[in-house]
């Protein structure tokens, strides 16, 4: 018996999953709805799968569903797949808010169903081969992590705080994830944001302590150029620097001298590369197994609660502290 899989939003990055899954052999792709019919019929014609008429008939006809719409459409999908009793793989941001995402993360923790949140990068091999390094070999002591957009012009909707949640609940927002991921939980943070070409903040500068006494900056900006990398991660350690390219490559220096080695994921399959595949693996994985996937509803929330956390910082220009996040049910 194969896991039937469905498809809800039926752009971009479900393209990118129904591609991937399609080539697993555990998974039937089973239904596709999106919005725009056309879009729709596309993607399940191209993986012999069919075209439902609503998401509930999607959800009815699956066992578990990949919400792929975008960010405010999240949550009340989530929620209906789960009192469906359906497995949900659910791209970032699992919210747009702390209270959804916390409705999301509870109604997933009294379920048995498995709930796993888009957070690719943990899964690409040059943040994957860097958590080892900083695990097994390398204590951090600082960081700066940096992620531009060069617009909010495509997908049109990604201009649109009202879809979006805000710049930060789009592309940014992995880099939190990939900072709790790396560095461990966050203490405090003090964010500066200020405006300048779209309706929304579009330029922060954040600083970050962890509970380890670990710090960090993070700067990111909406209406930067594309120029490469968009993204990269700075890493300070005793006598050794580790700094990564997007996806493309870690360089490494471990001596006094400044030579450094550069490990190259140049040639791996883009997929592959941004850790799409892996993480694909990983959810049907948990769910053979009856498993907790590798990230969770809870590192879904922890995301949004930082993010929203740099919003109130900027808008109080204060420090926020993270005691305990009290919306949490423990
Ligand atoms: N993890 C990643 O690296 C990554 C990359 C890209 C996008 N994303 C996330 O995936 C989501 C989709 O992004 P995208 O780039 O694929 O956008 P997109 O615009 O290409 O696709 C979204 C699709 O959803 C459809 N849609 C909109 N509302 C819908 C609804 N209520 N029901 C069904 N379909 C609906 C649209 O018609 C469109 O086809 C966003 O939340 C985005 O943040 C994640």
């Amino acid at each position: 018996m194969k896991l039937k899989v469905g498809i809800i939003g039926a752009g971009y990055i479900g393209g990118v999953h129904a591609g991937i899954l399609a080539r697993d052999e555990r998974v039937q792709l089973t239904a596709v709805y999106d919005v725009d019919r056309e879009r729709a019929e596309r993607l399940a014609h191209a993986h012999d799968a069919q075209v439902a008429a609503g998401p509930t008939e999607v959800i009815e006809r699956c066992d578990a569903v990949y919400i792929t719409t975008p960010n405010t459409q999240h949550v009340s999908l989530a929620l209906a797949a789960l009192d469906a009793g359906k497995h949900v793989f659910c791209e970032k941001p699992l919210a747009t808010n702390i209270s959804d995402a916390n409705s999301v993360f509870i109604k997933a923790d009294q379920s048995k169903s498995v709930v796993q949140v888009g957070h690719n990068r943990r899964f690409a091999p040059v943040y994957a081969t860097l958590k080892q390094l900083l695990t097994e070999k390398h204590t951090p002591h600082s960081a700066h992590v940096k992620m531009n957009r060069g617009e909010l012009l495509n997908p049109v909707w990604t201009g649109d705080p009202s879809v979006t949640g805000g710049f930060l609940y789009e592309t940014p927002i992995h880099m939190f994830d990939m900072m709790r991921f790396l560095f461990g939980e966050v203490e405090s943070l003090h964010a500066i944001g200020s405006q300048h070409e779209y309706r929304e903040i579009d330029d922060f500068s954040v600083l970050l302590k962890f509970t380890s006494g670990f710090h960090a900056t993070l700067a990111t900006a909406a209406d930067a150029s594309w120029l490469f990398p968009f993204e990269r991660v700075e890493v300070f350690c005793h006598h050794a620097t580790f700094v990564t390219r997007e996806m493309e490559s870690l360089v490494c220096s471990t001596n006094l001298e400044g030579h450094f080695t550069e490990q190259s994921m140049h040639q791996l399959p883009r997929e592959e590369k941004w850790g799409y595949v892996q993480e694909d693996r990983a959810f049907v994985e948990a769910i053979l197994n009856d498993a907790e996937p590798p990230v969770t509803a809870r590192d879904g929330l922890m995301s949004v609660v930082l993010v929203n956390a740099v919003y109130e910082s900027v808008r109080t220009n204060t420090t926020i502290a993270f005691g305990r996040v009290p919306l949490i049910a423990d």
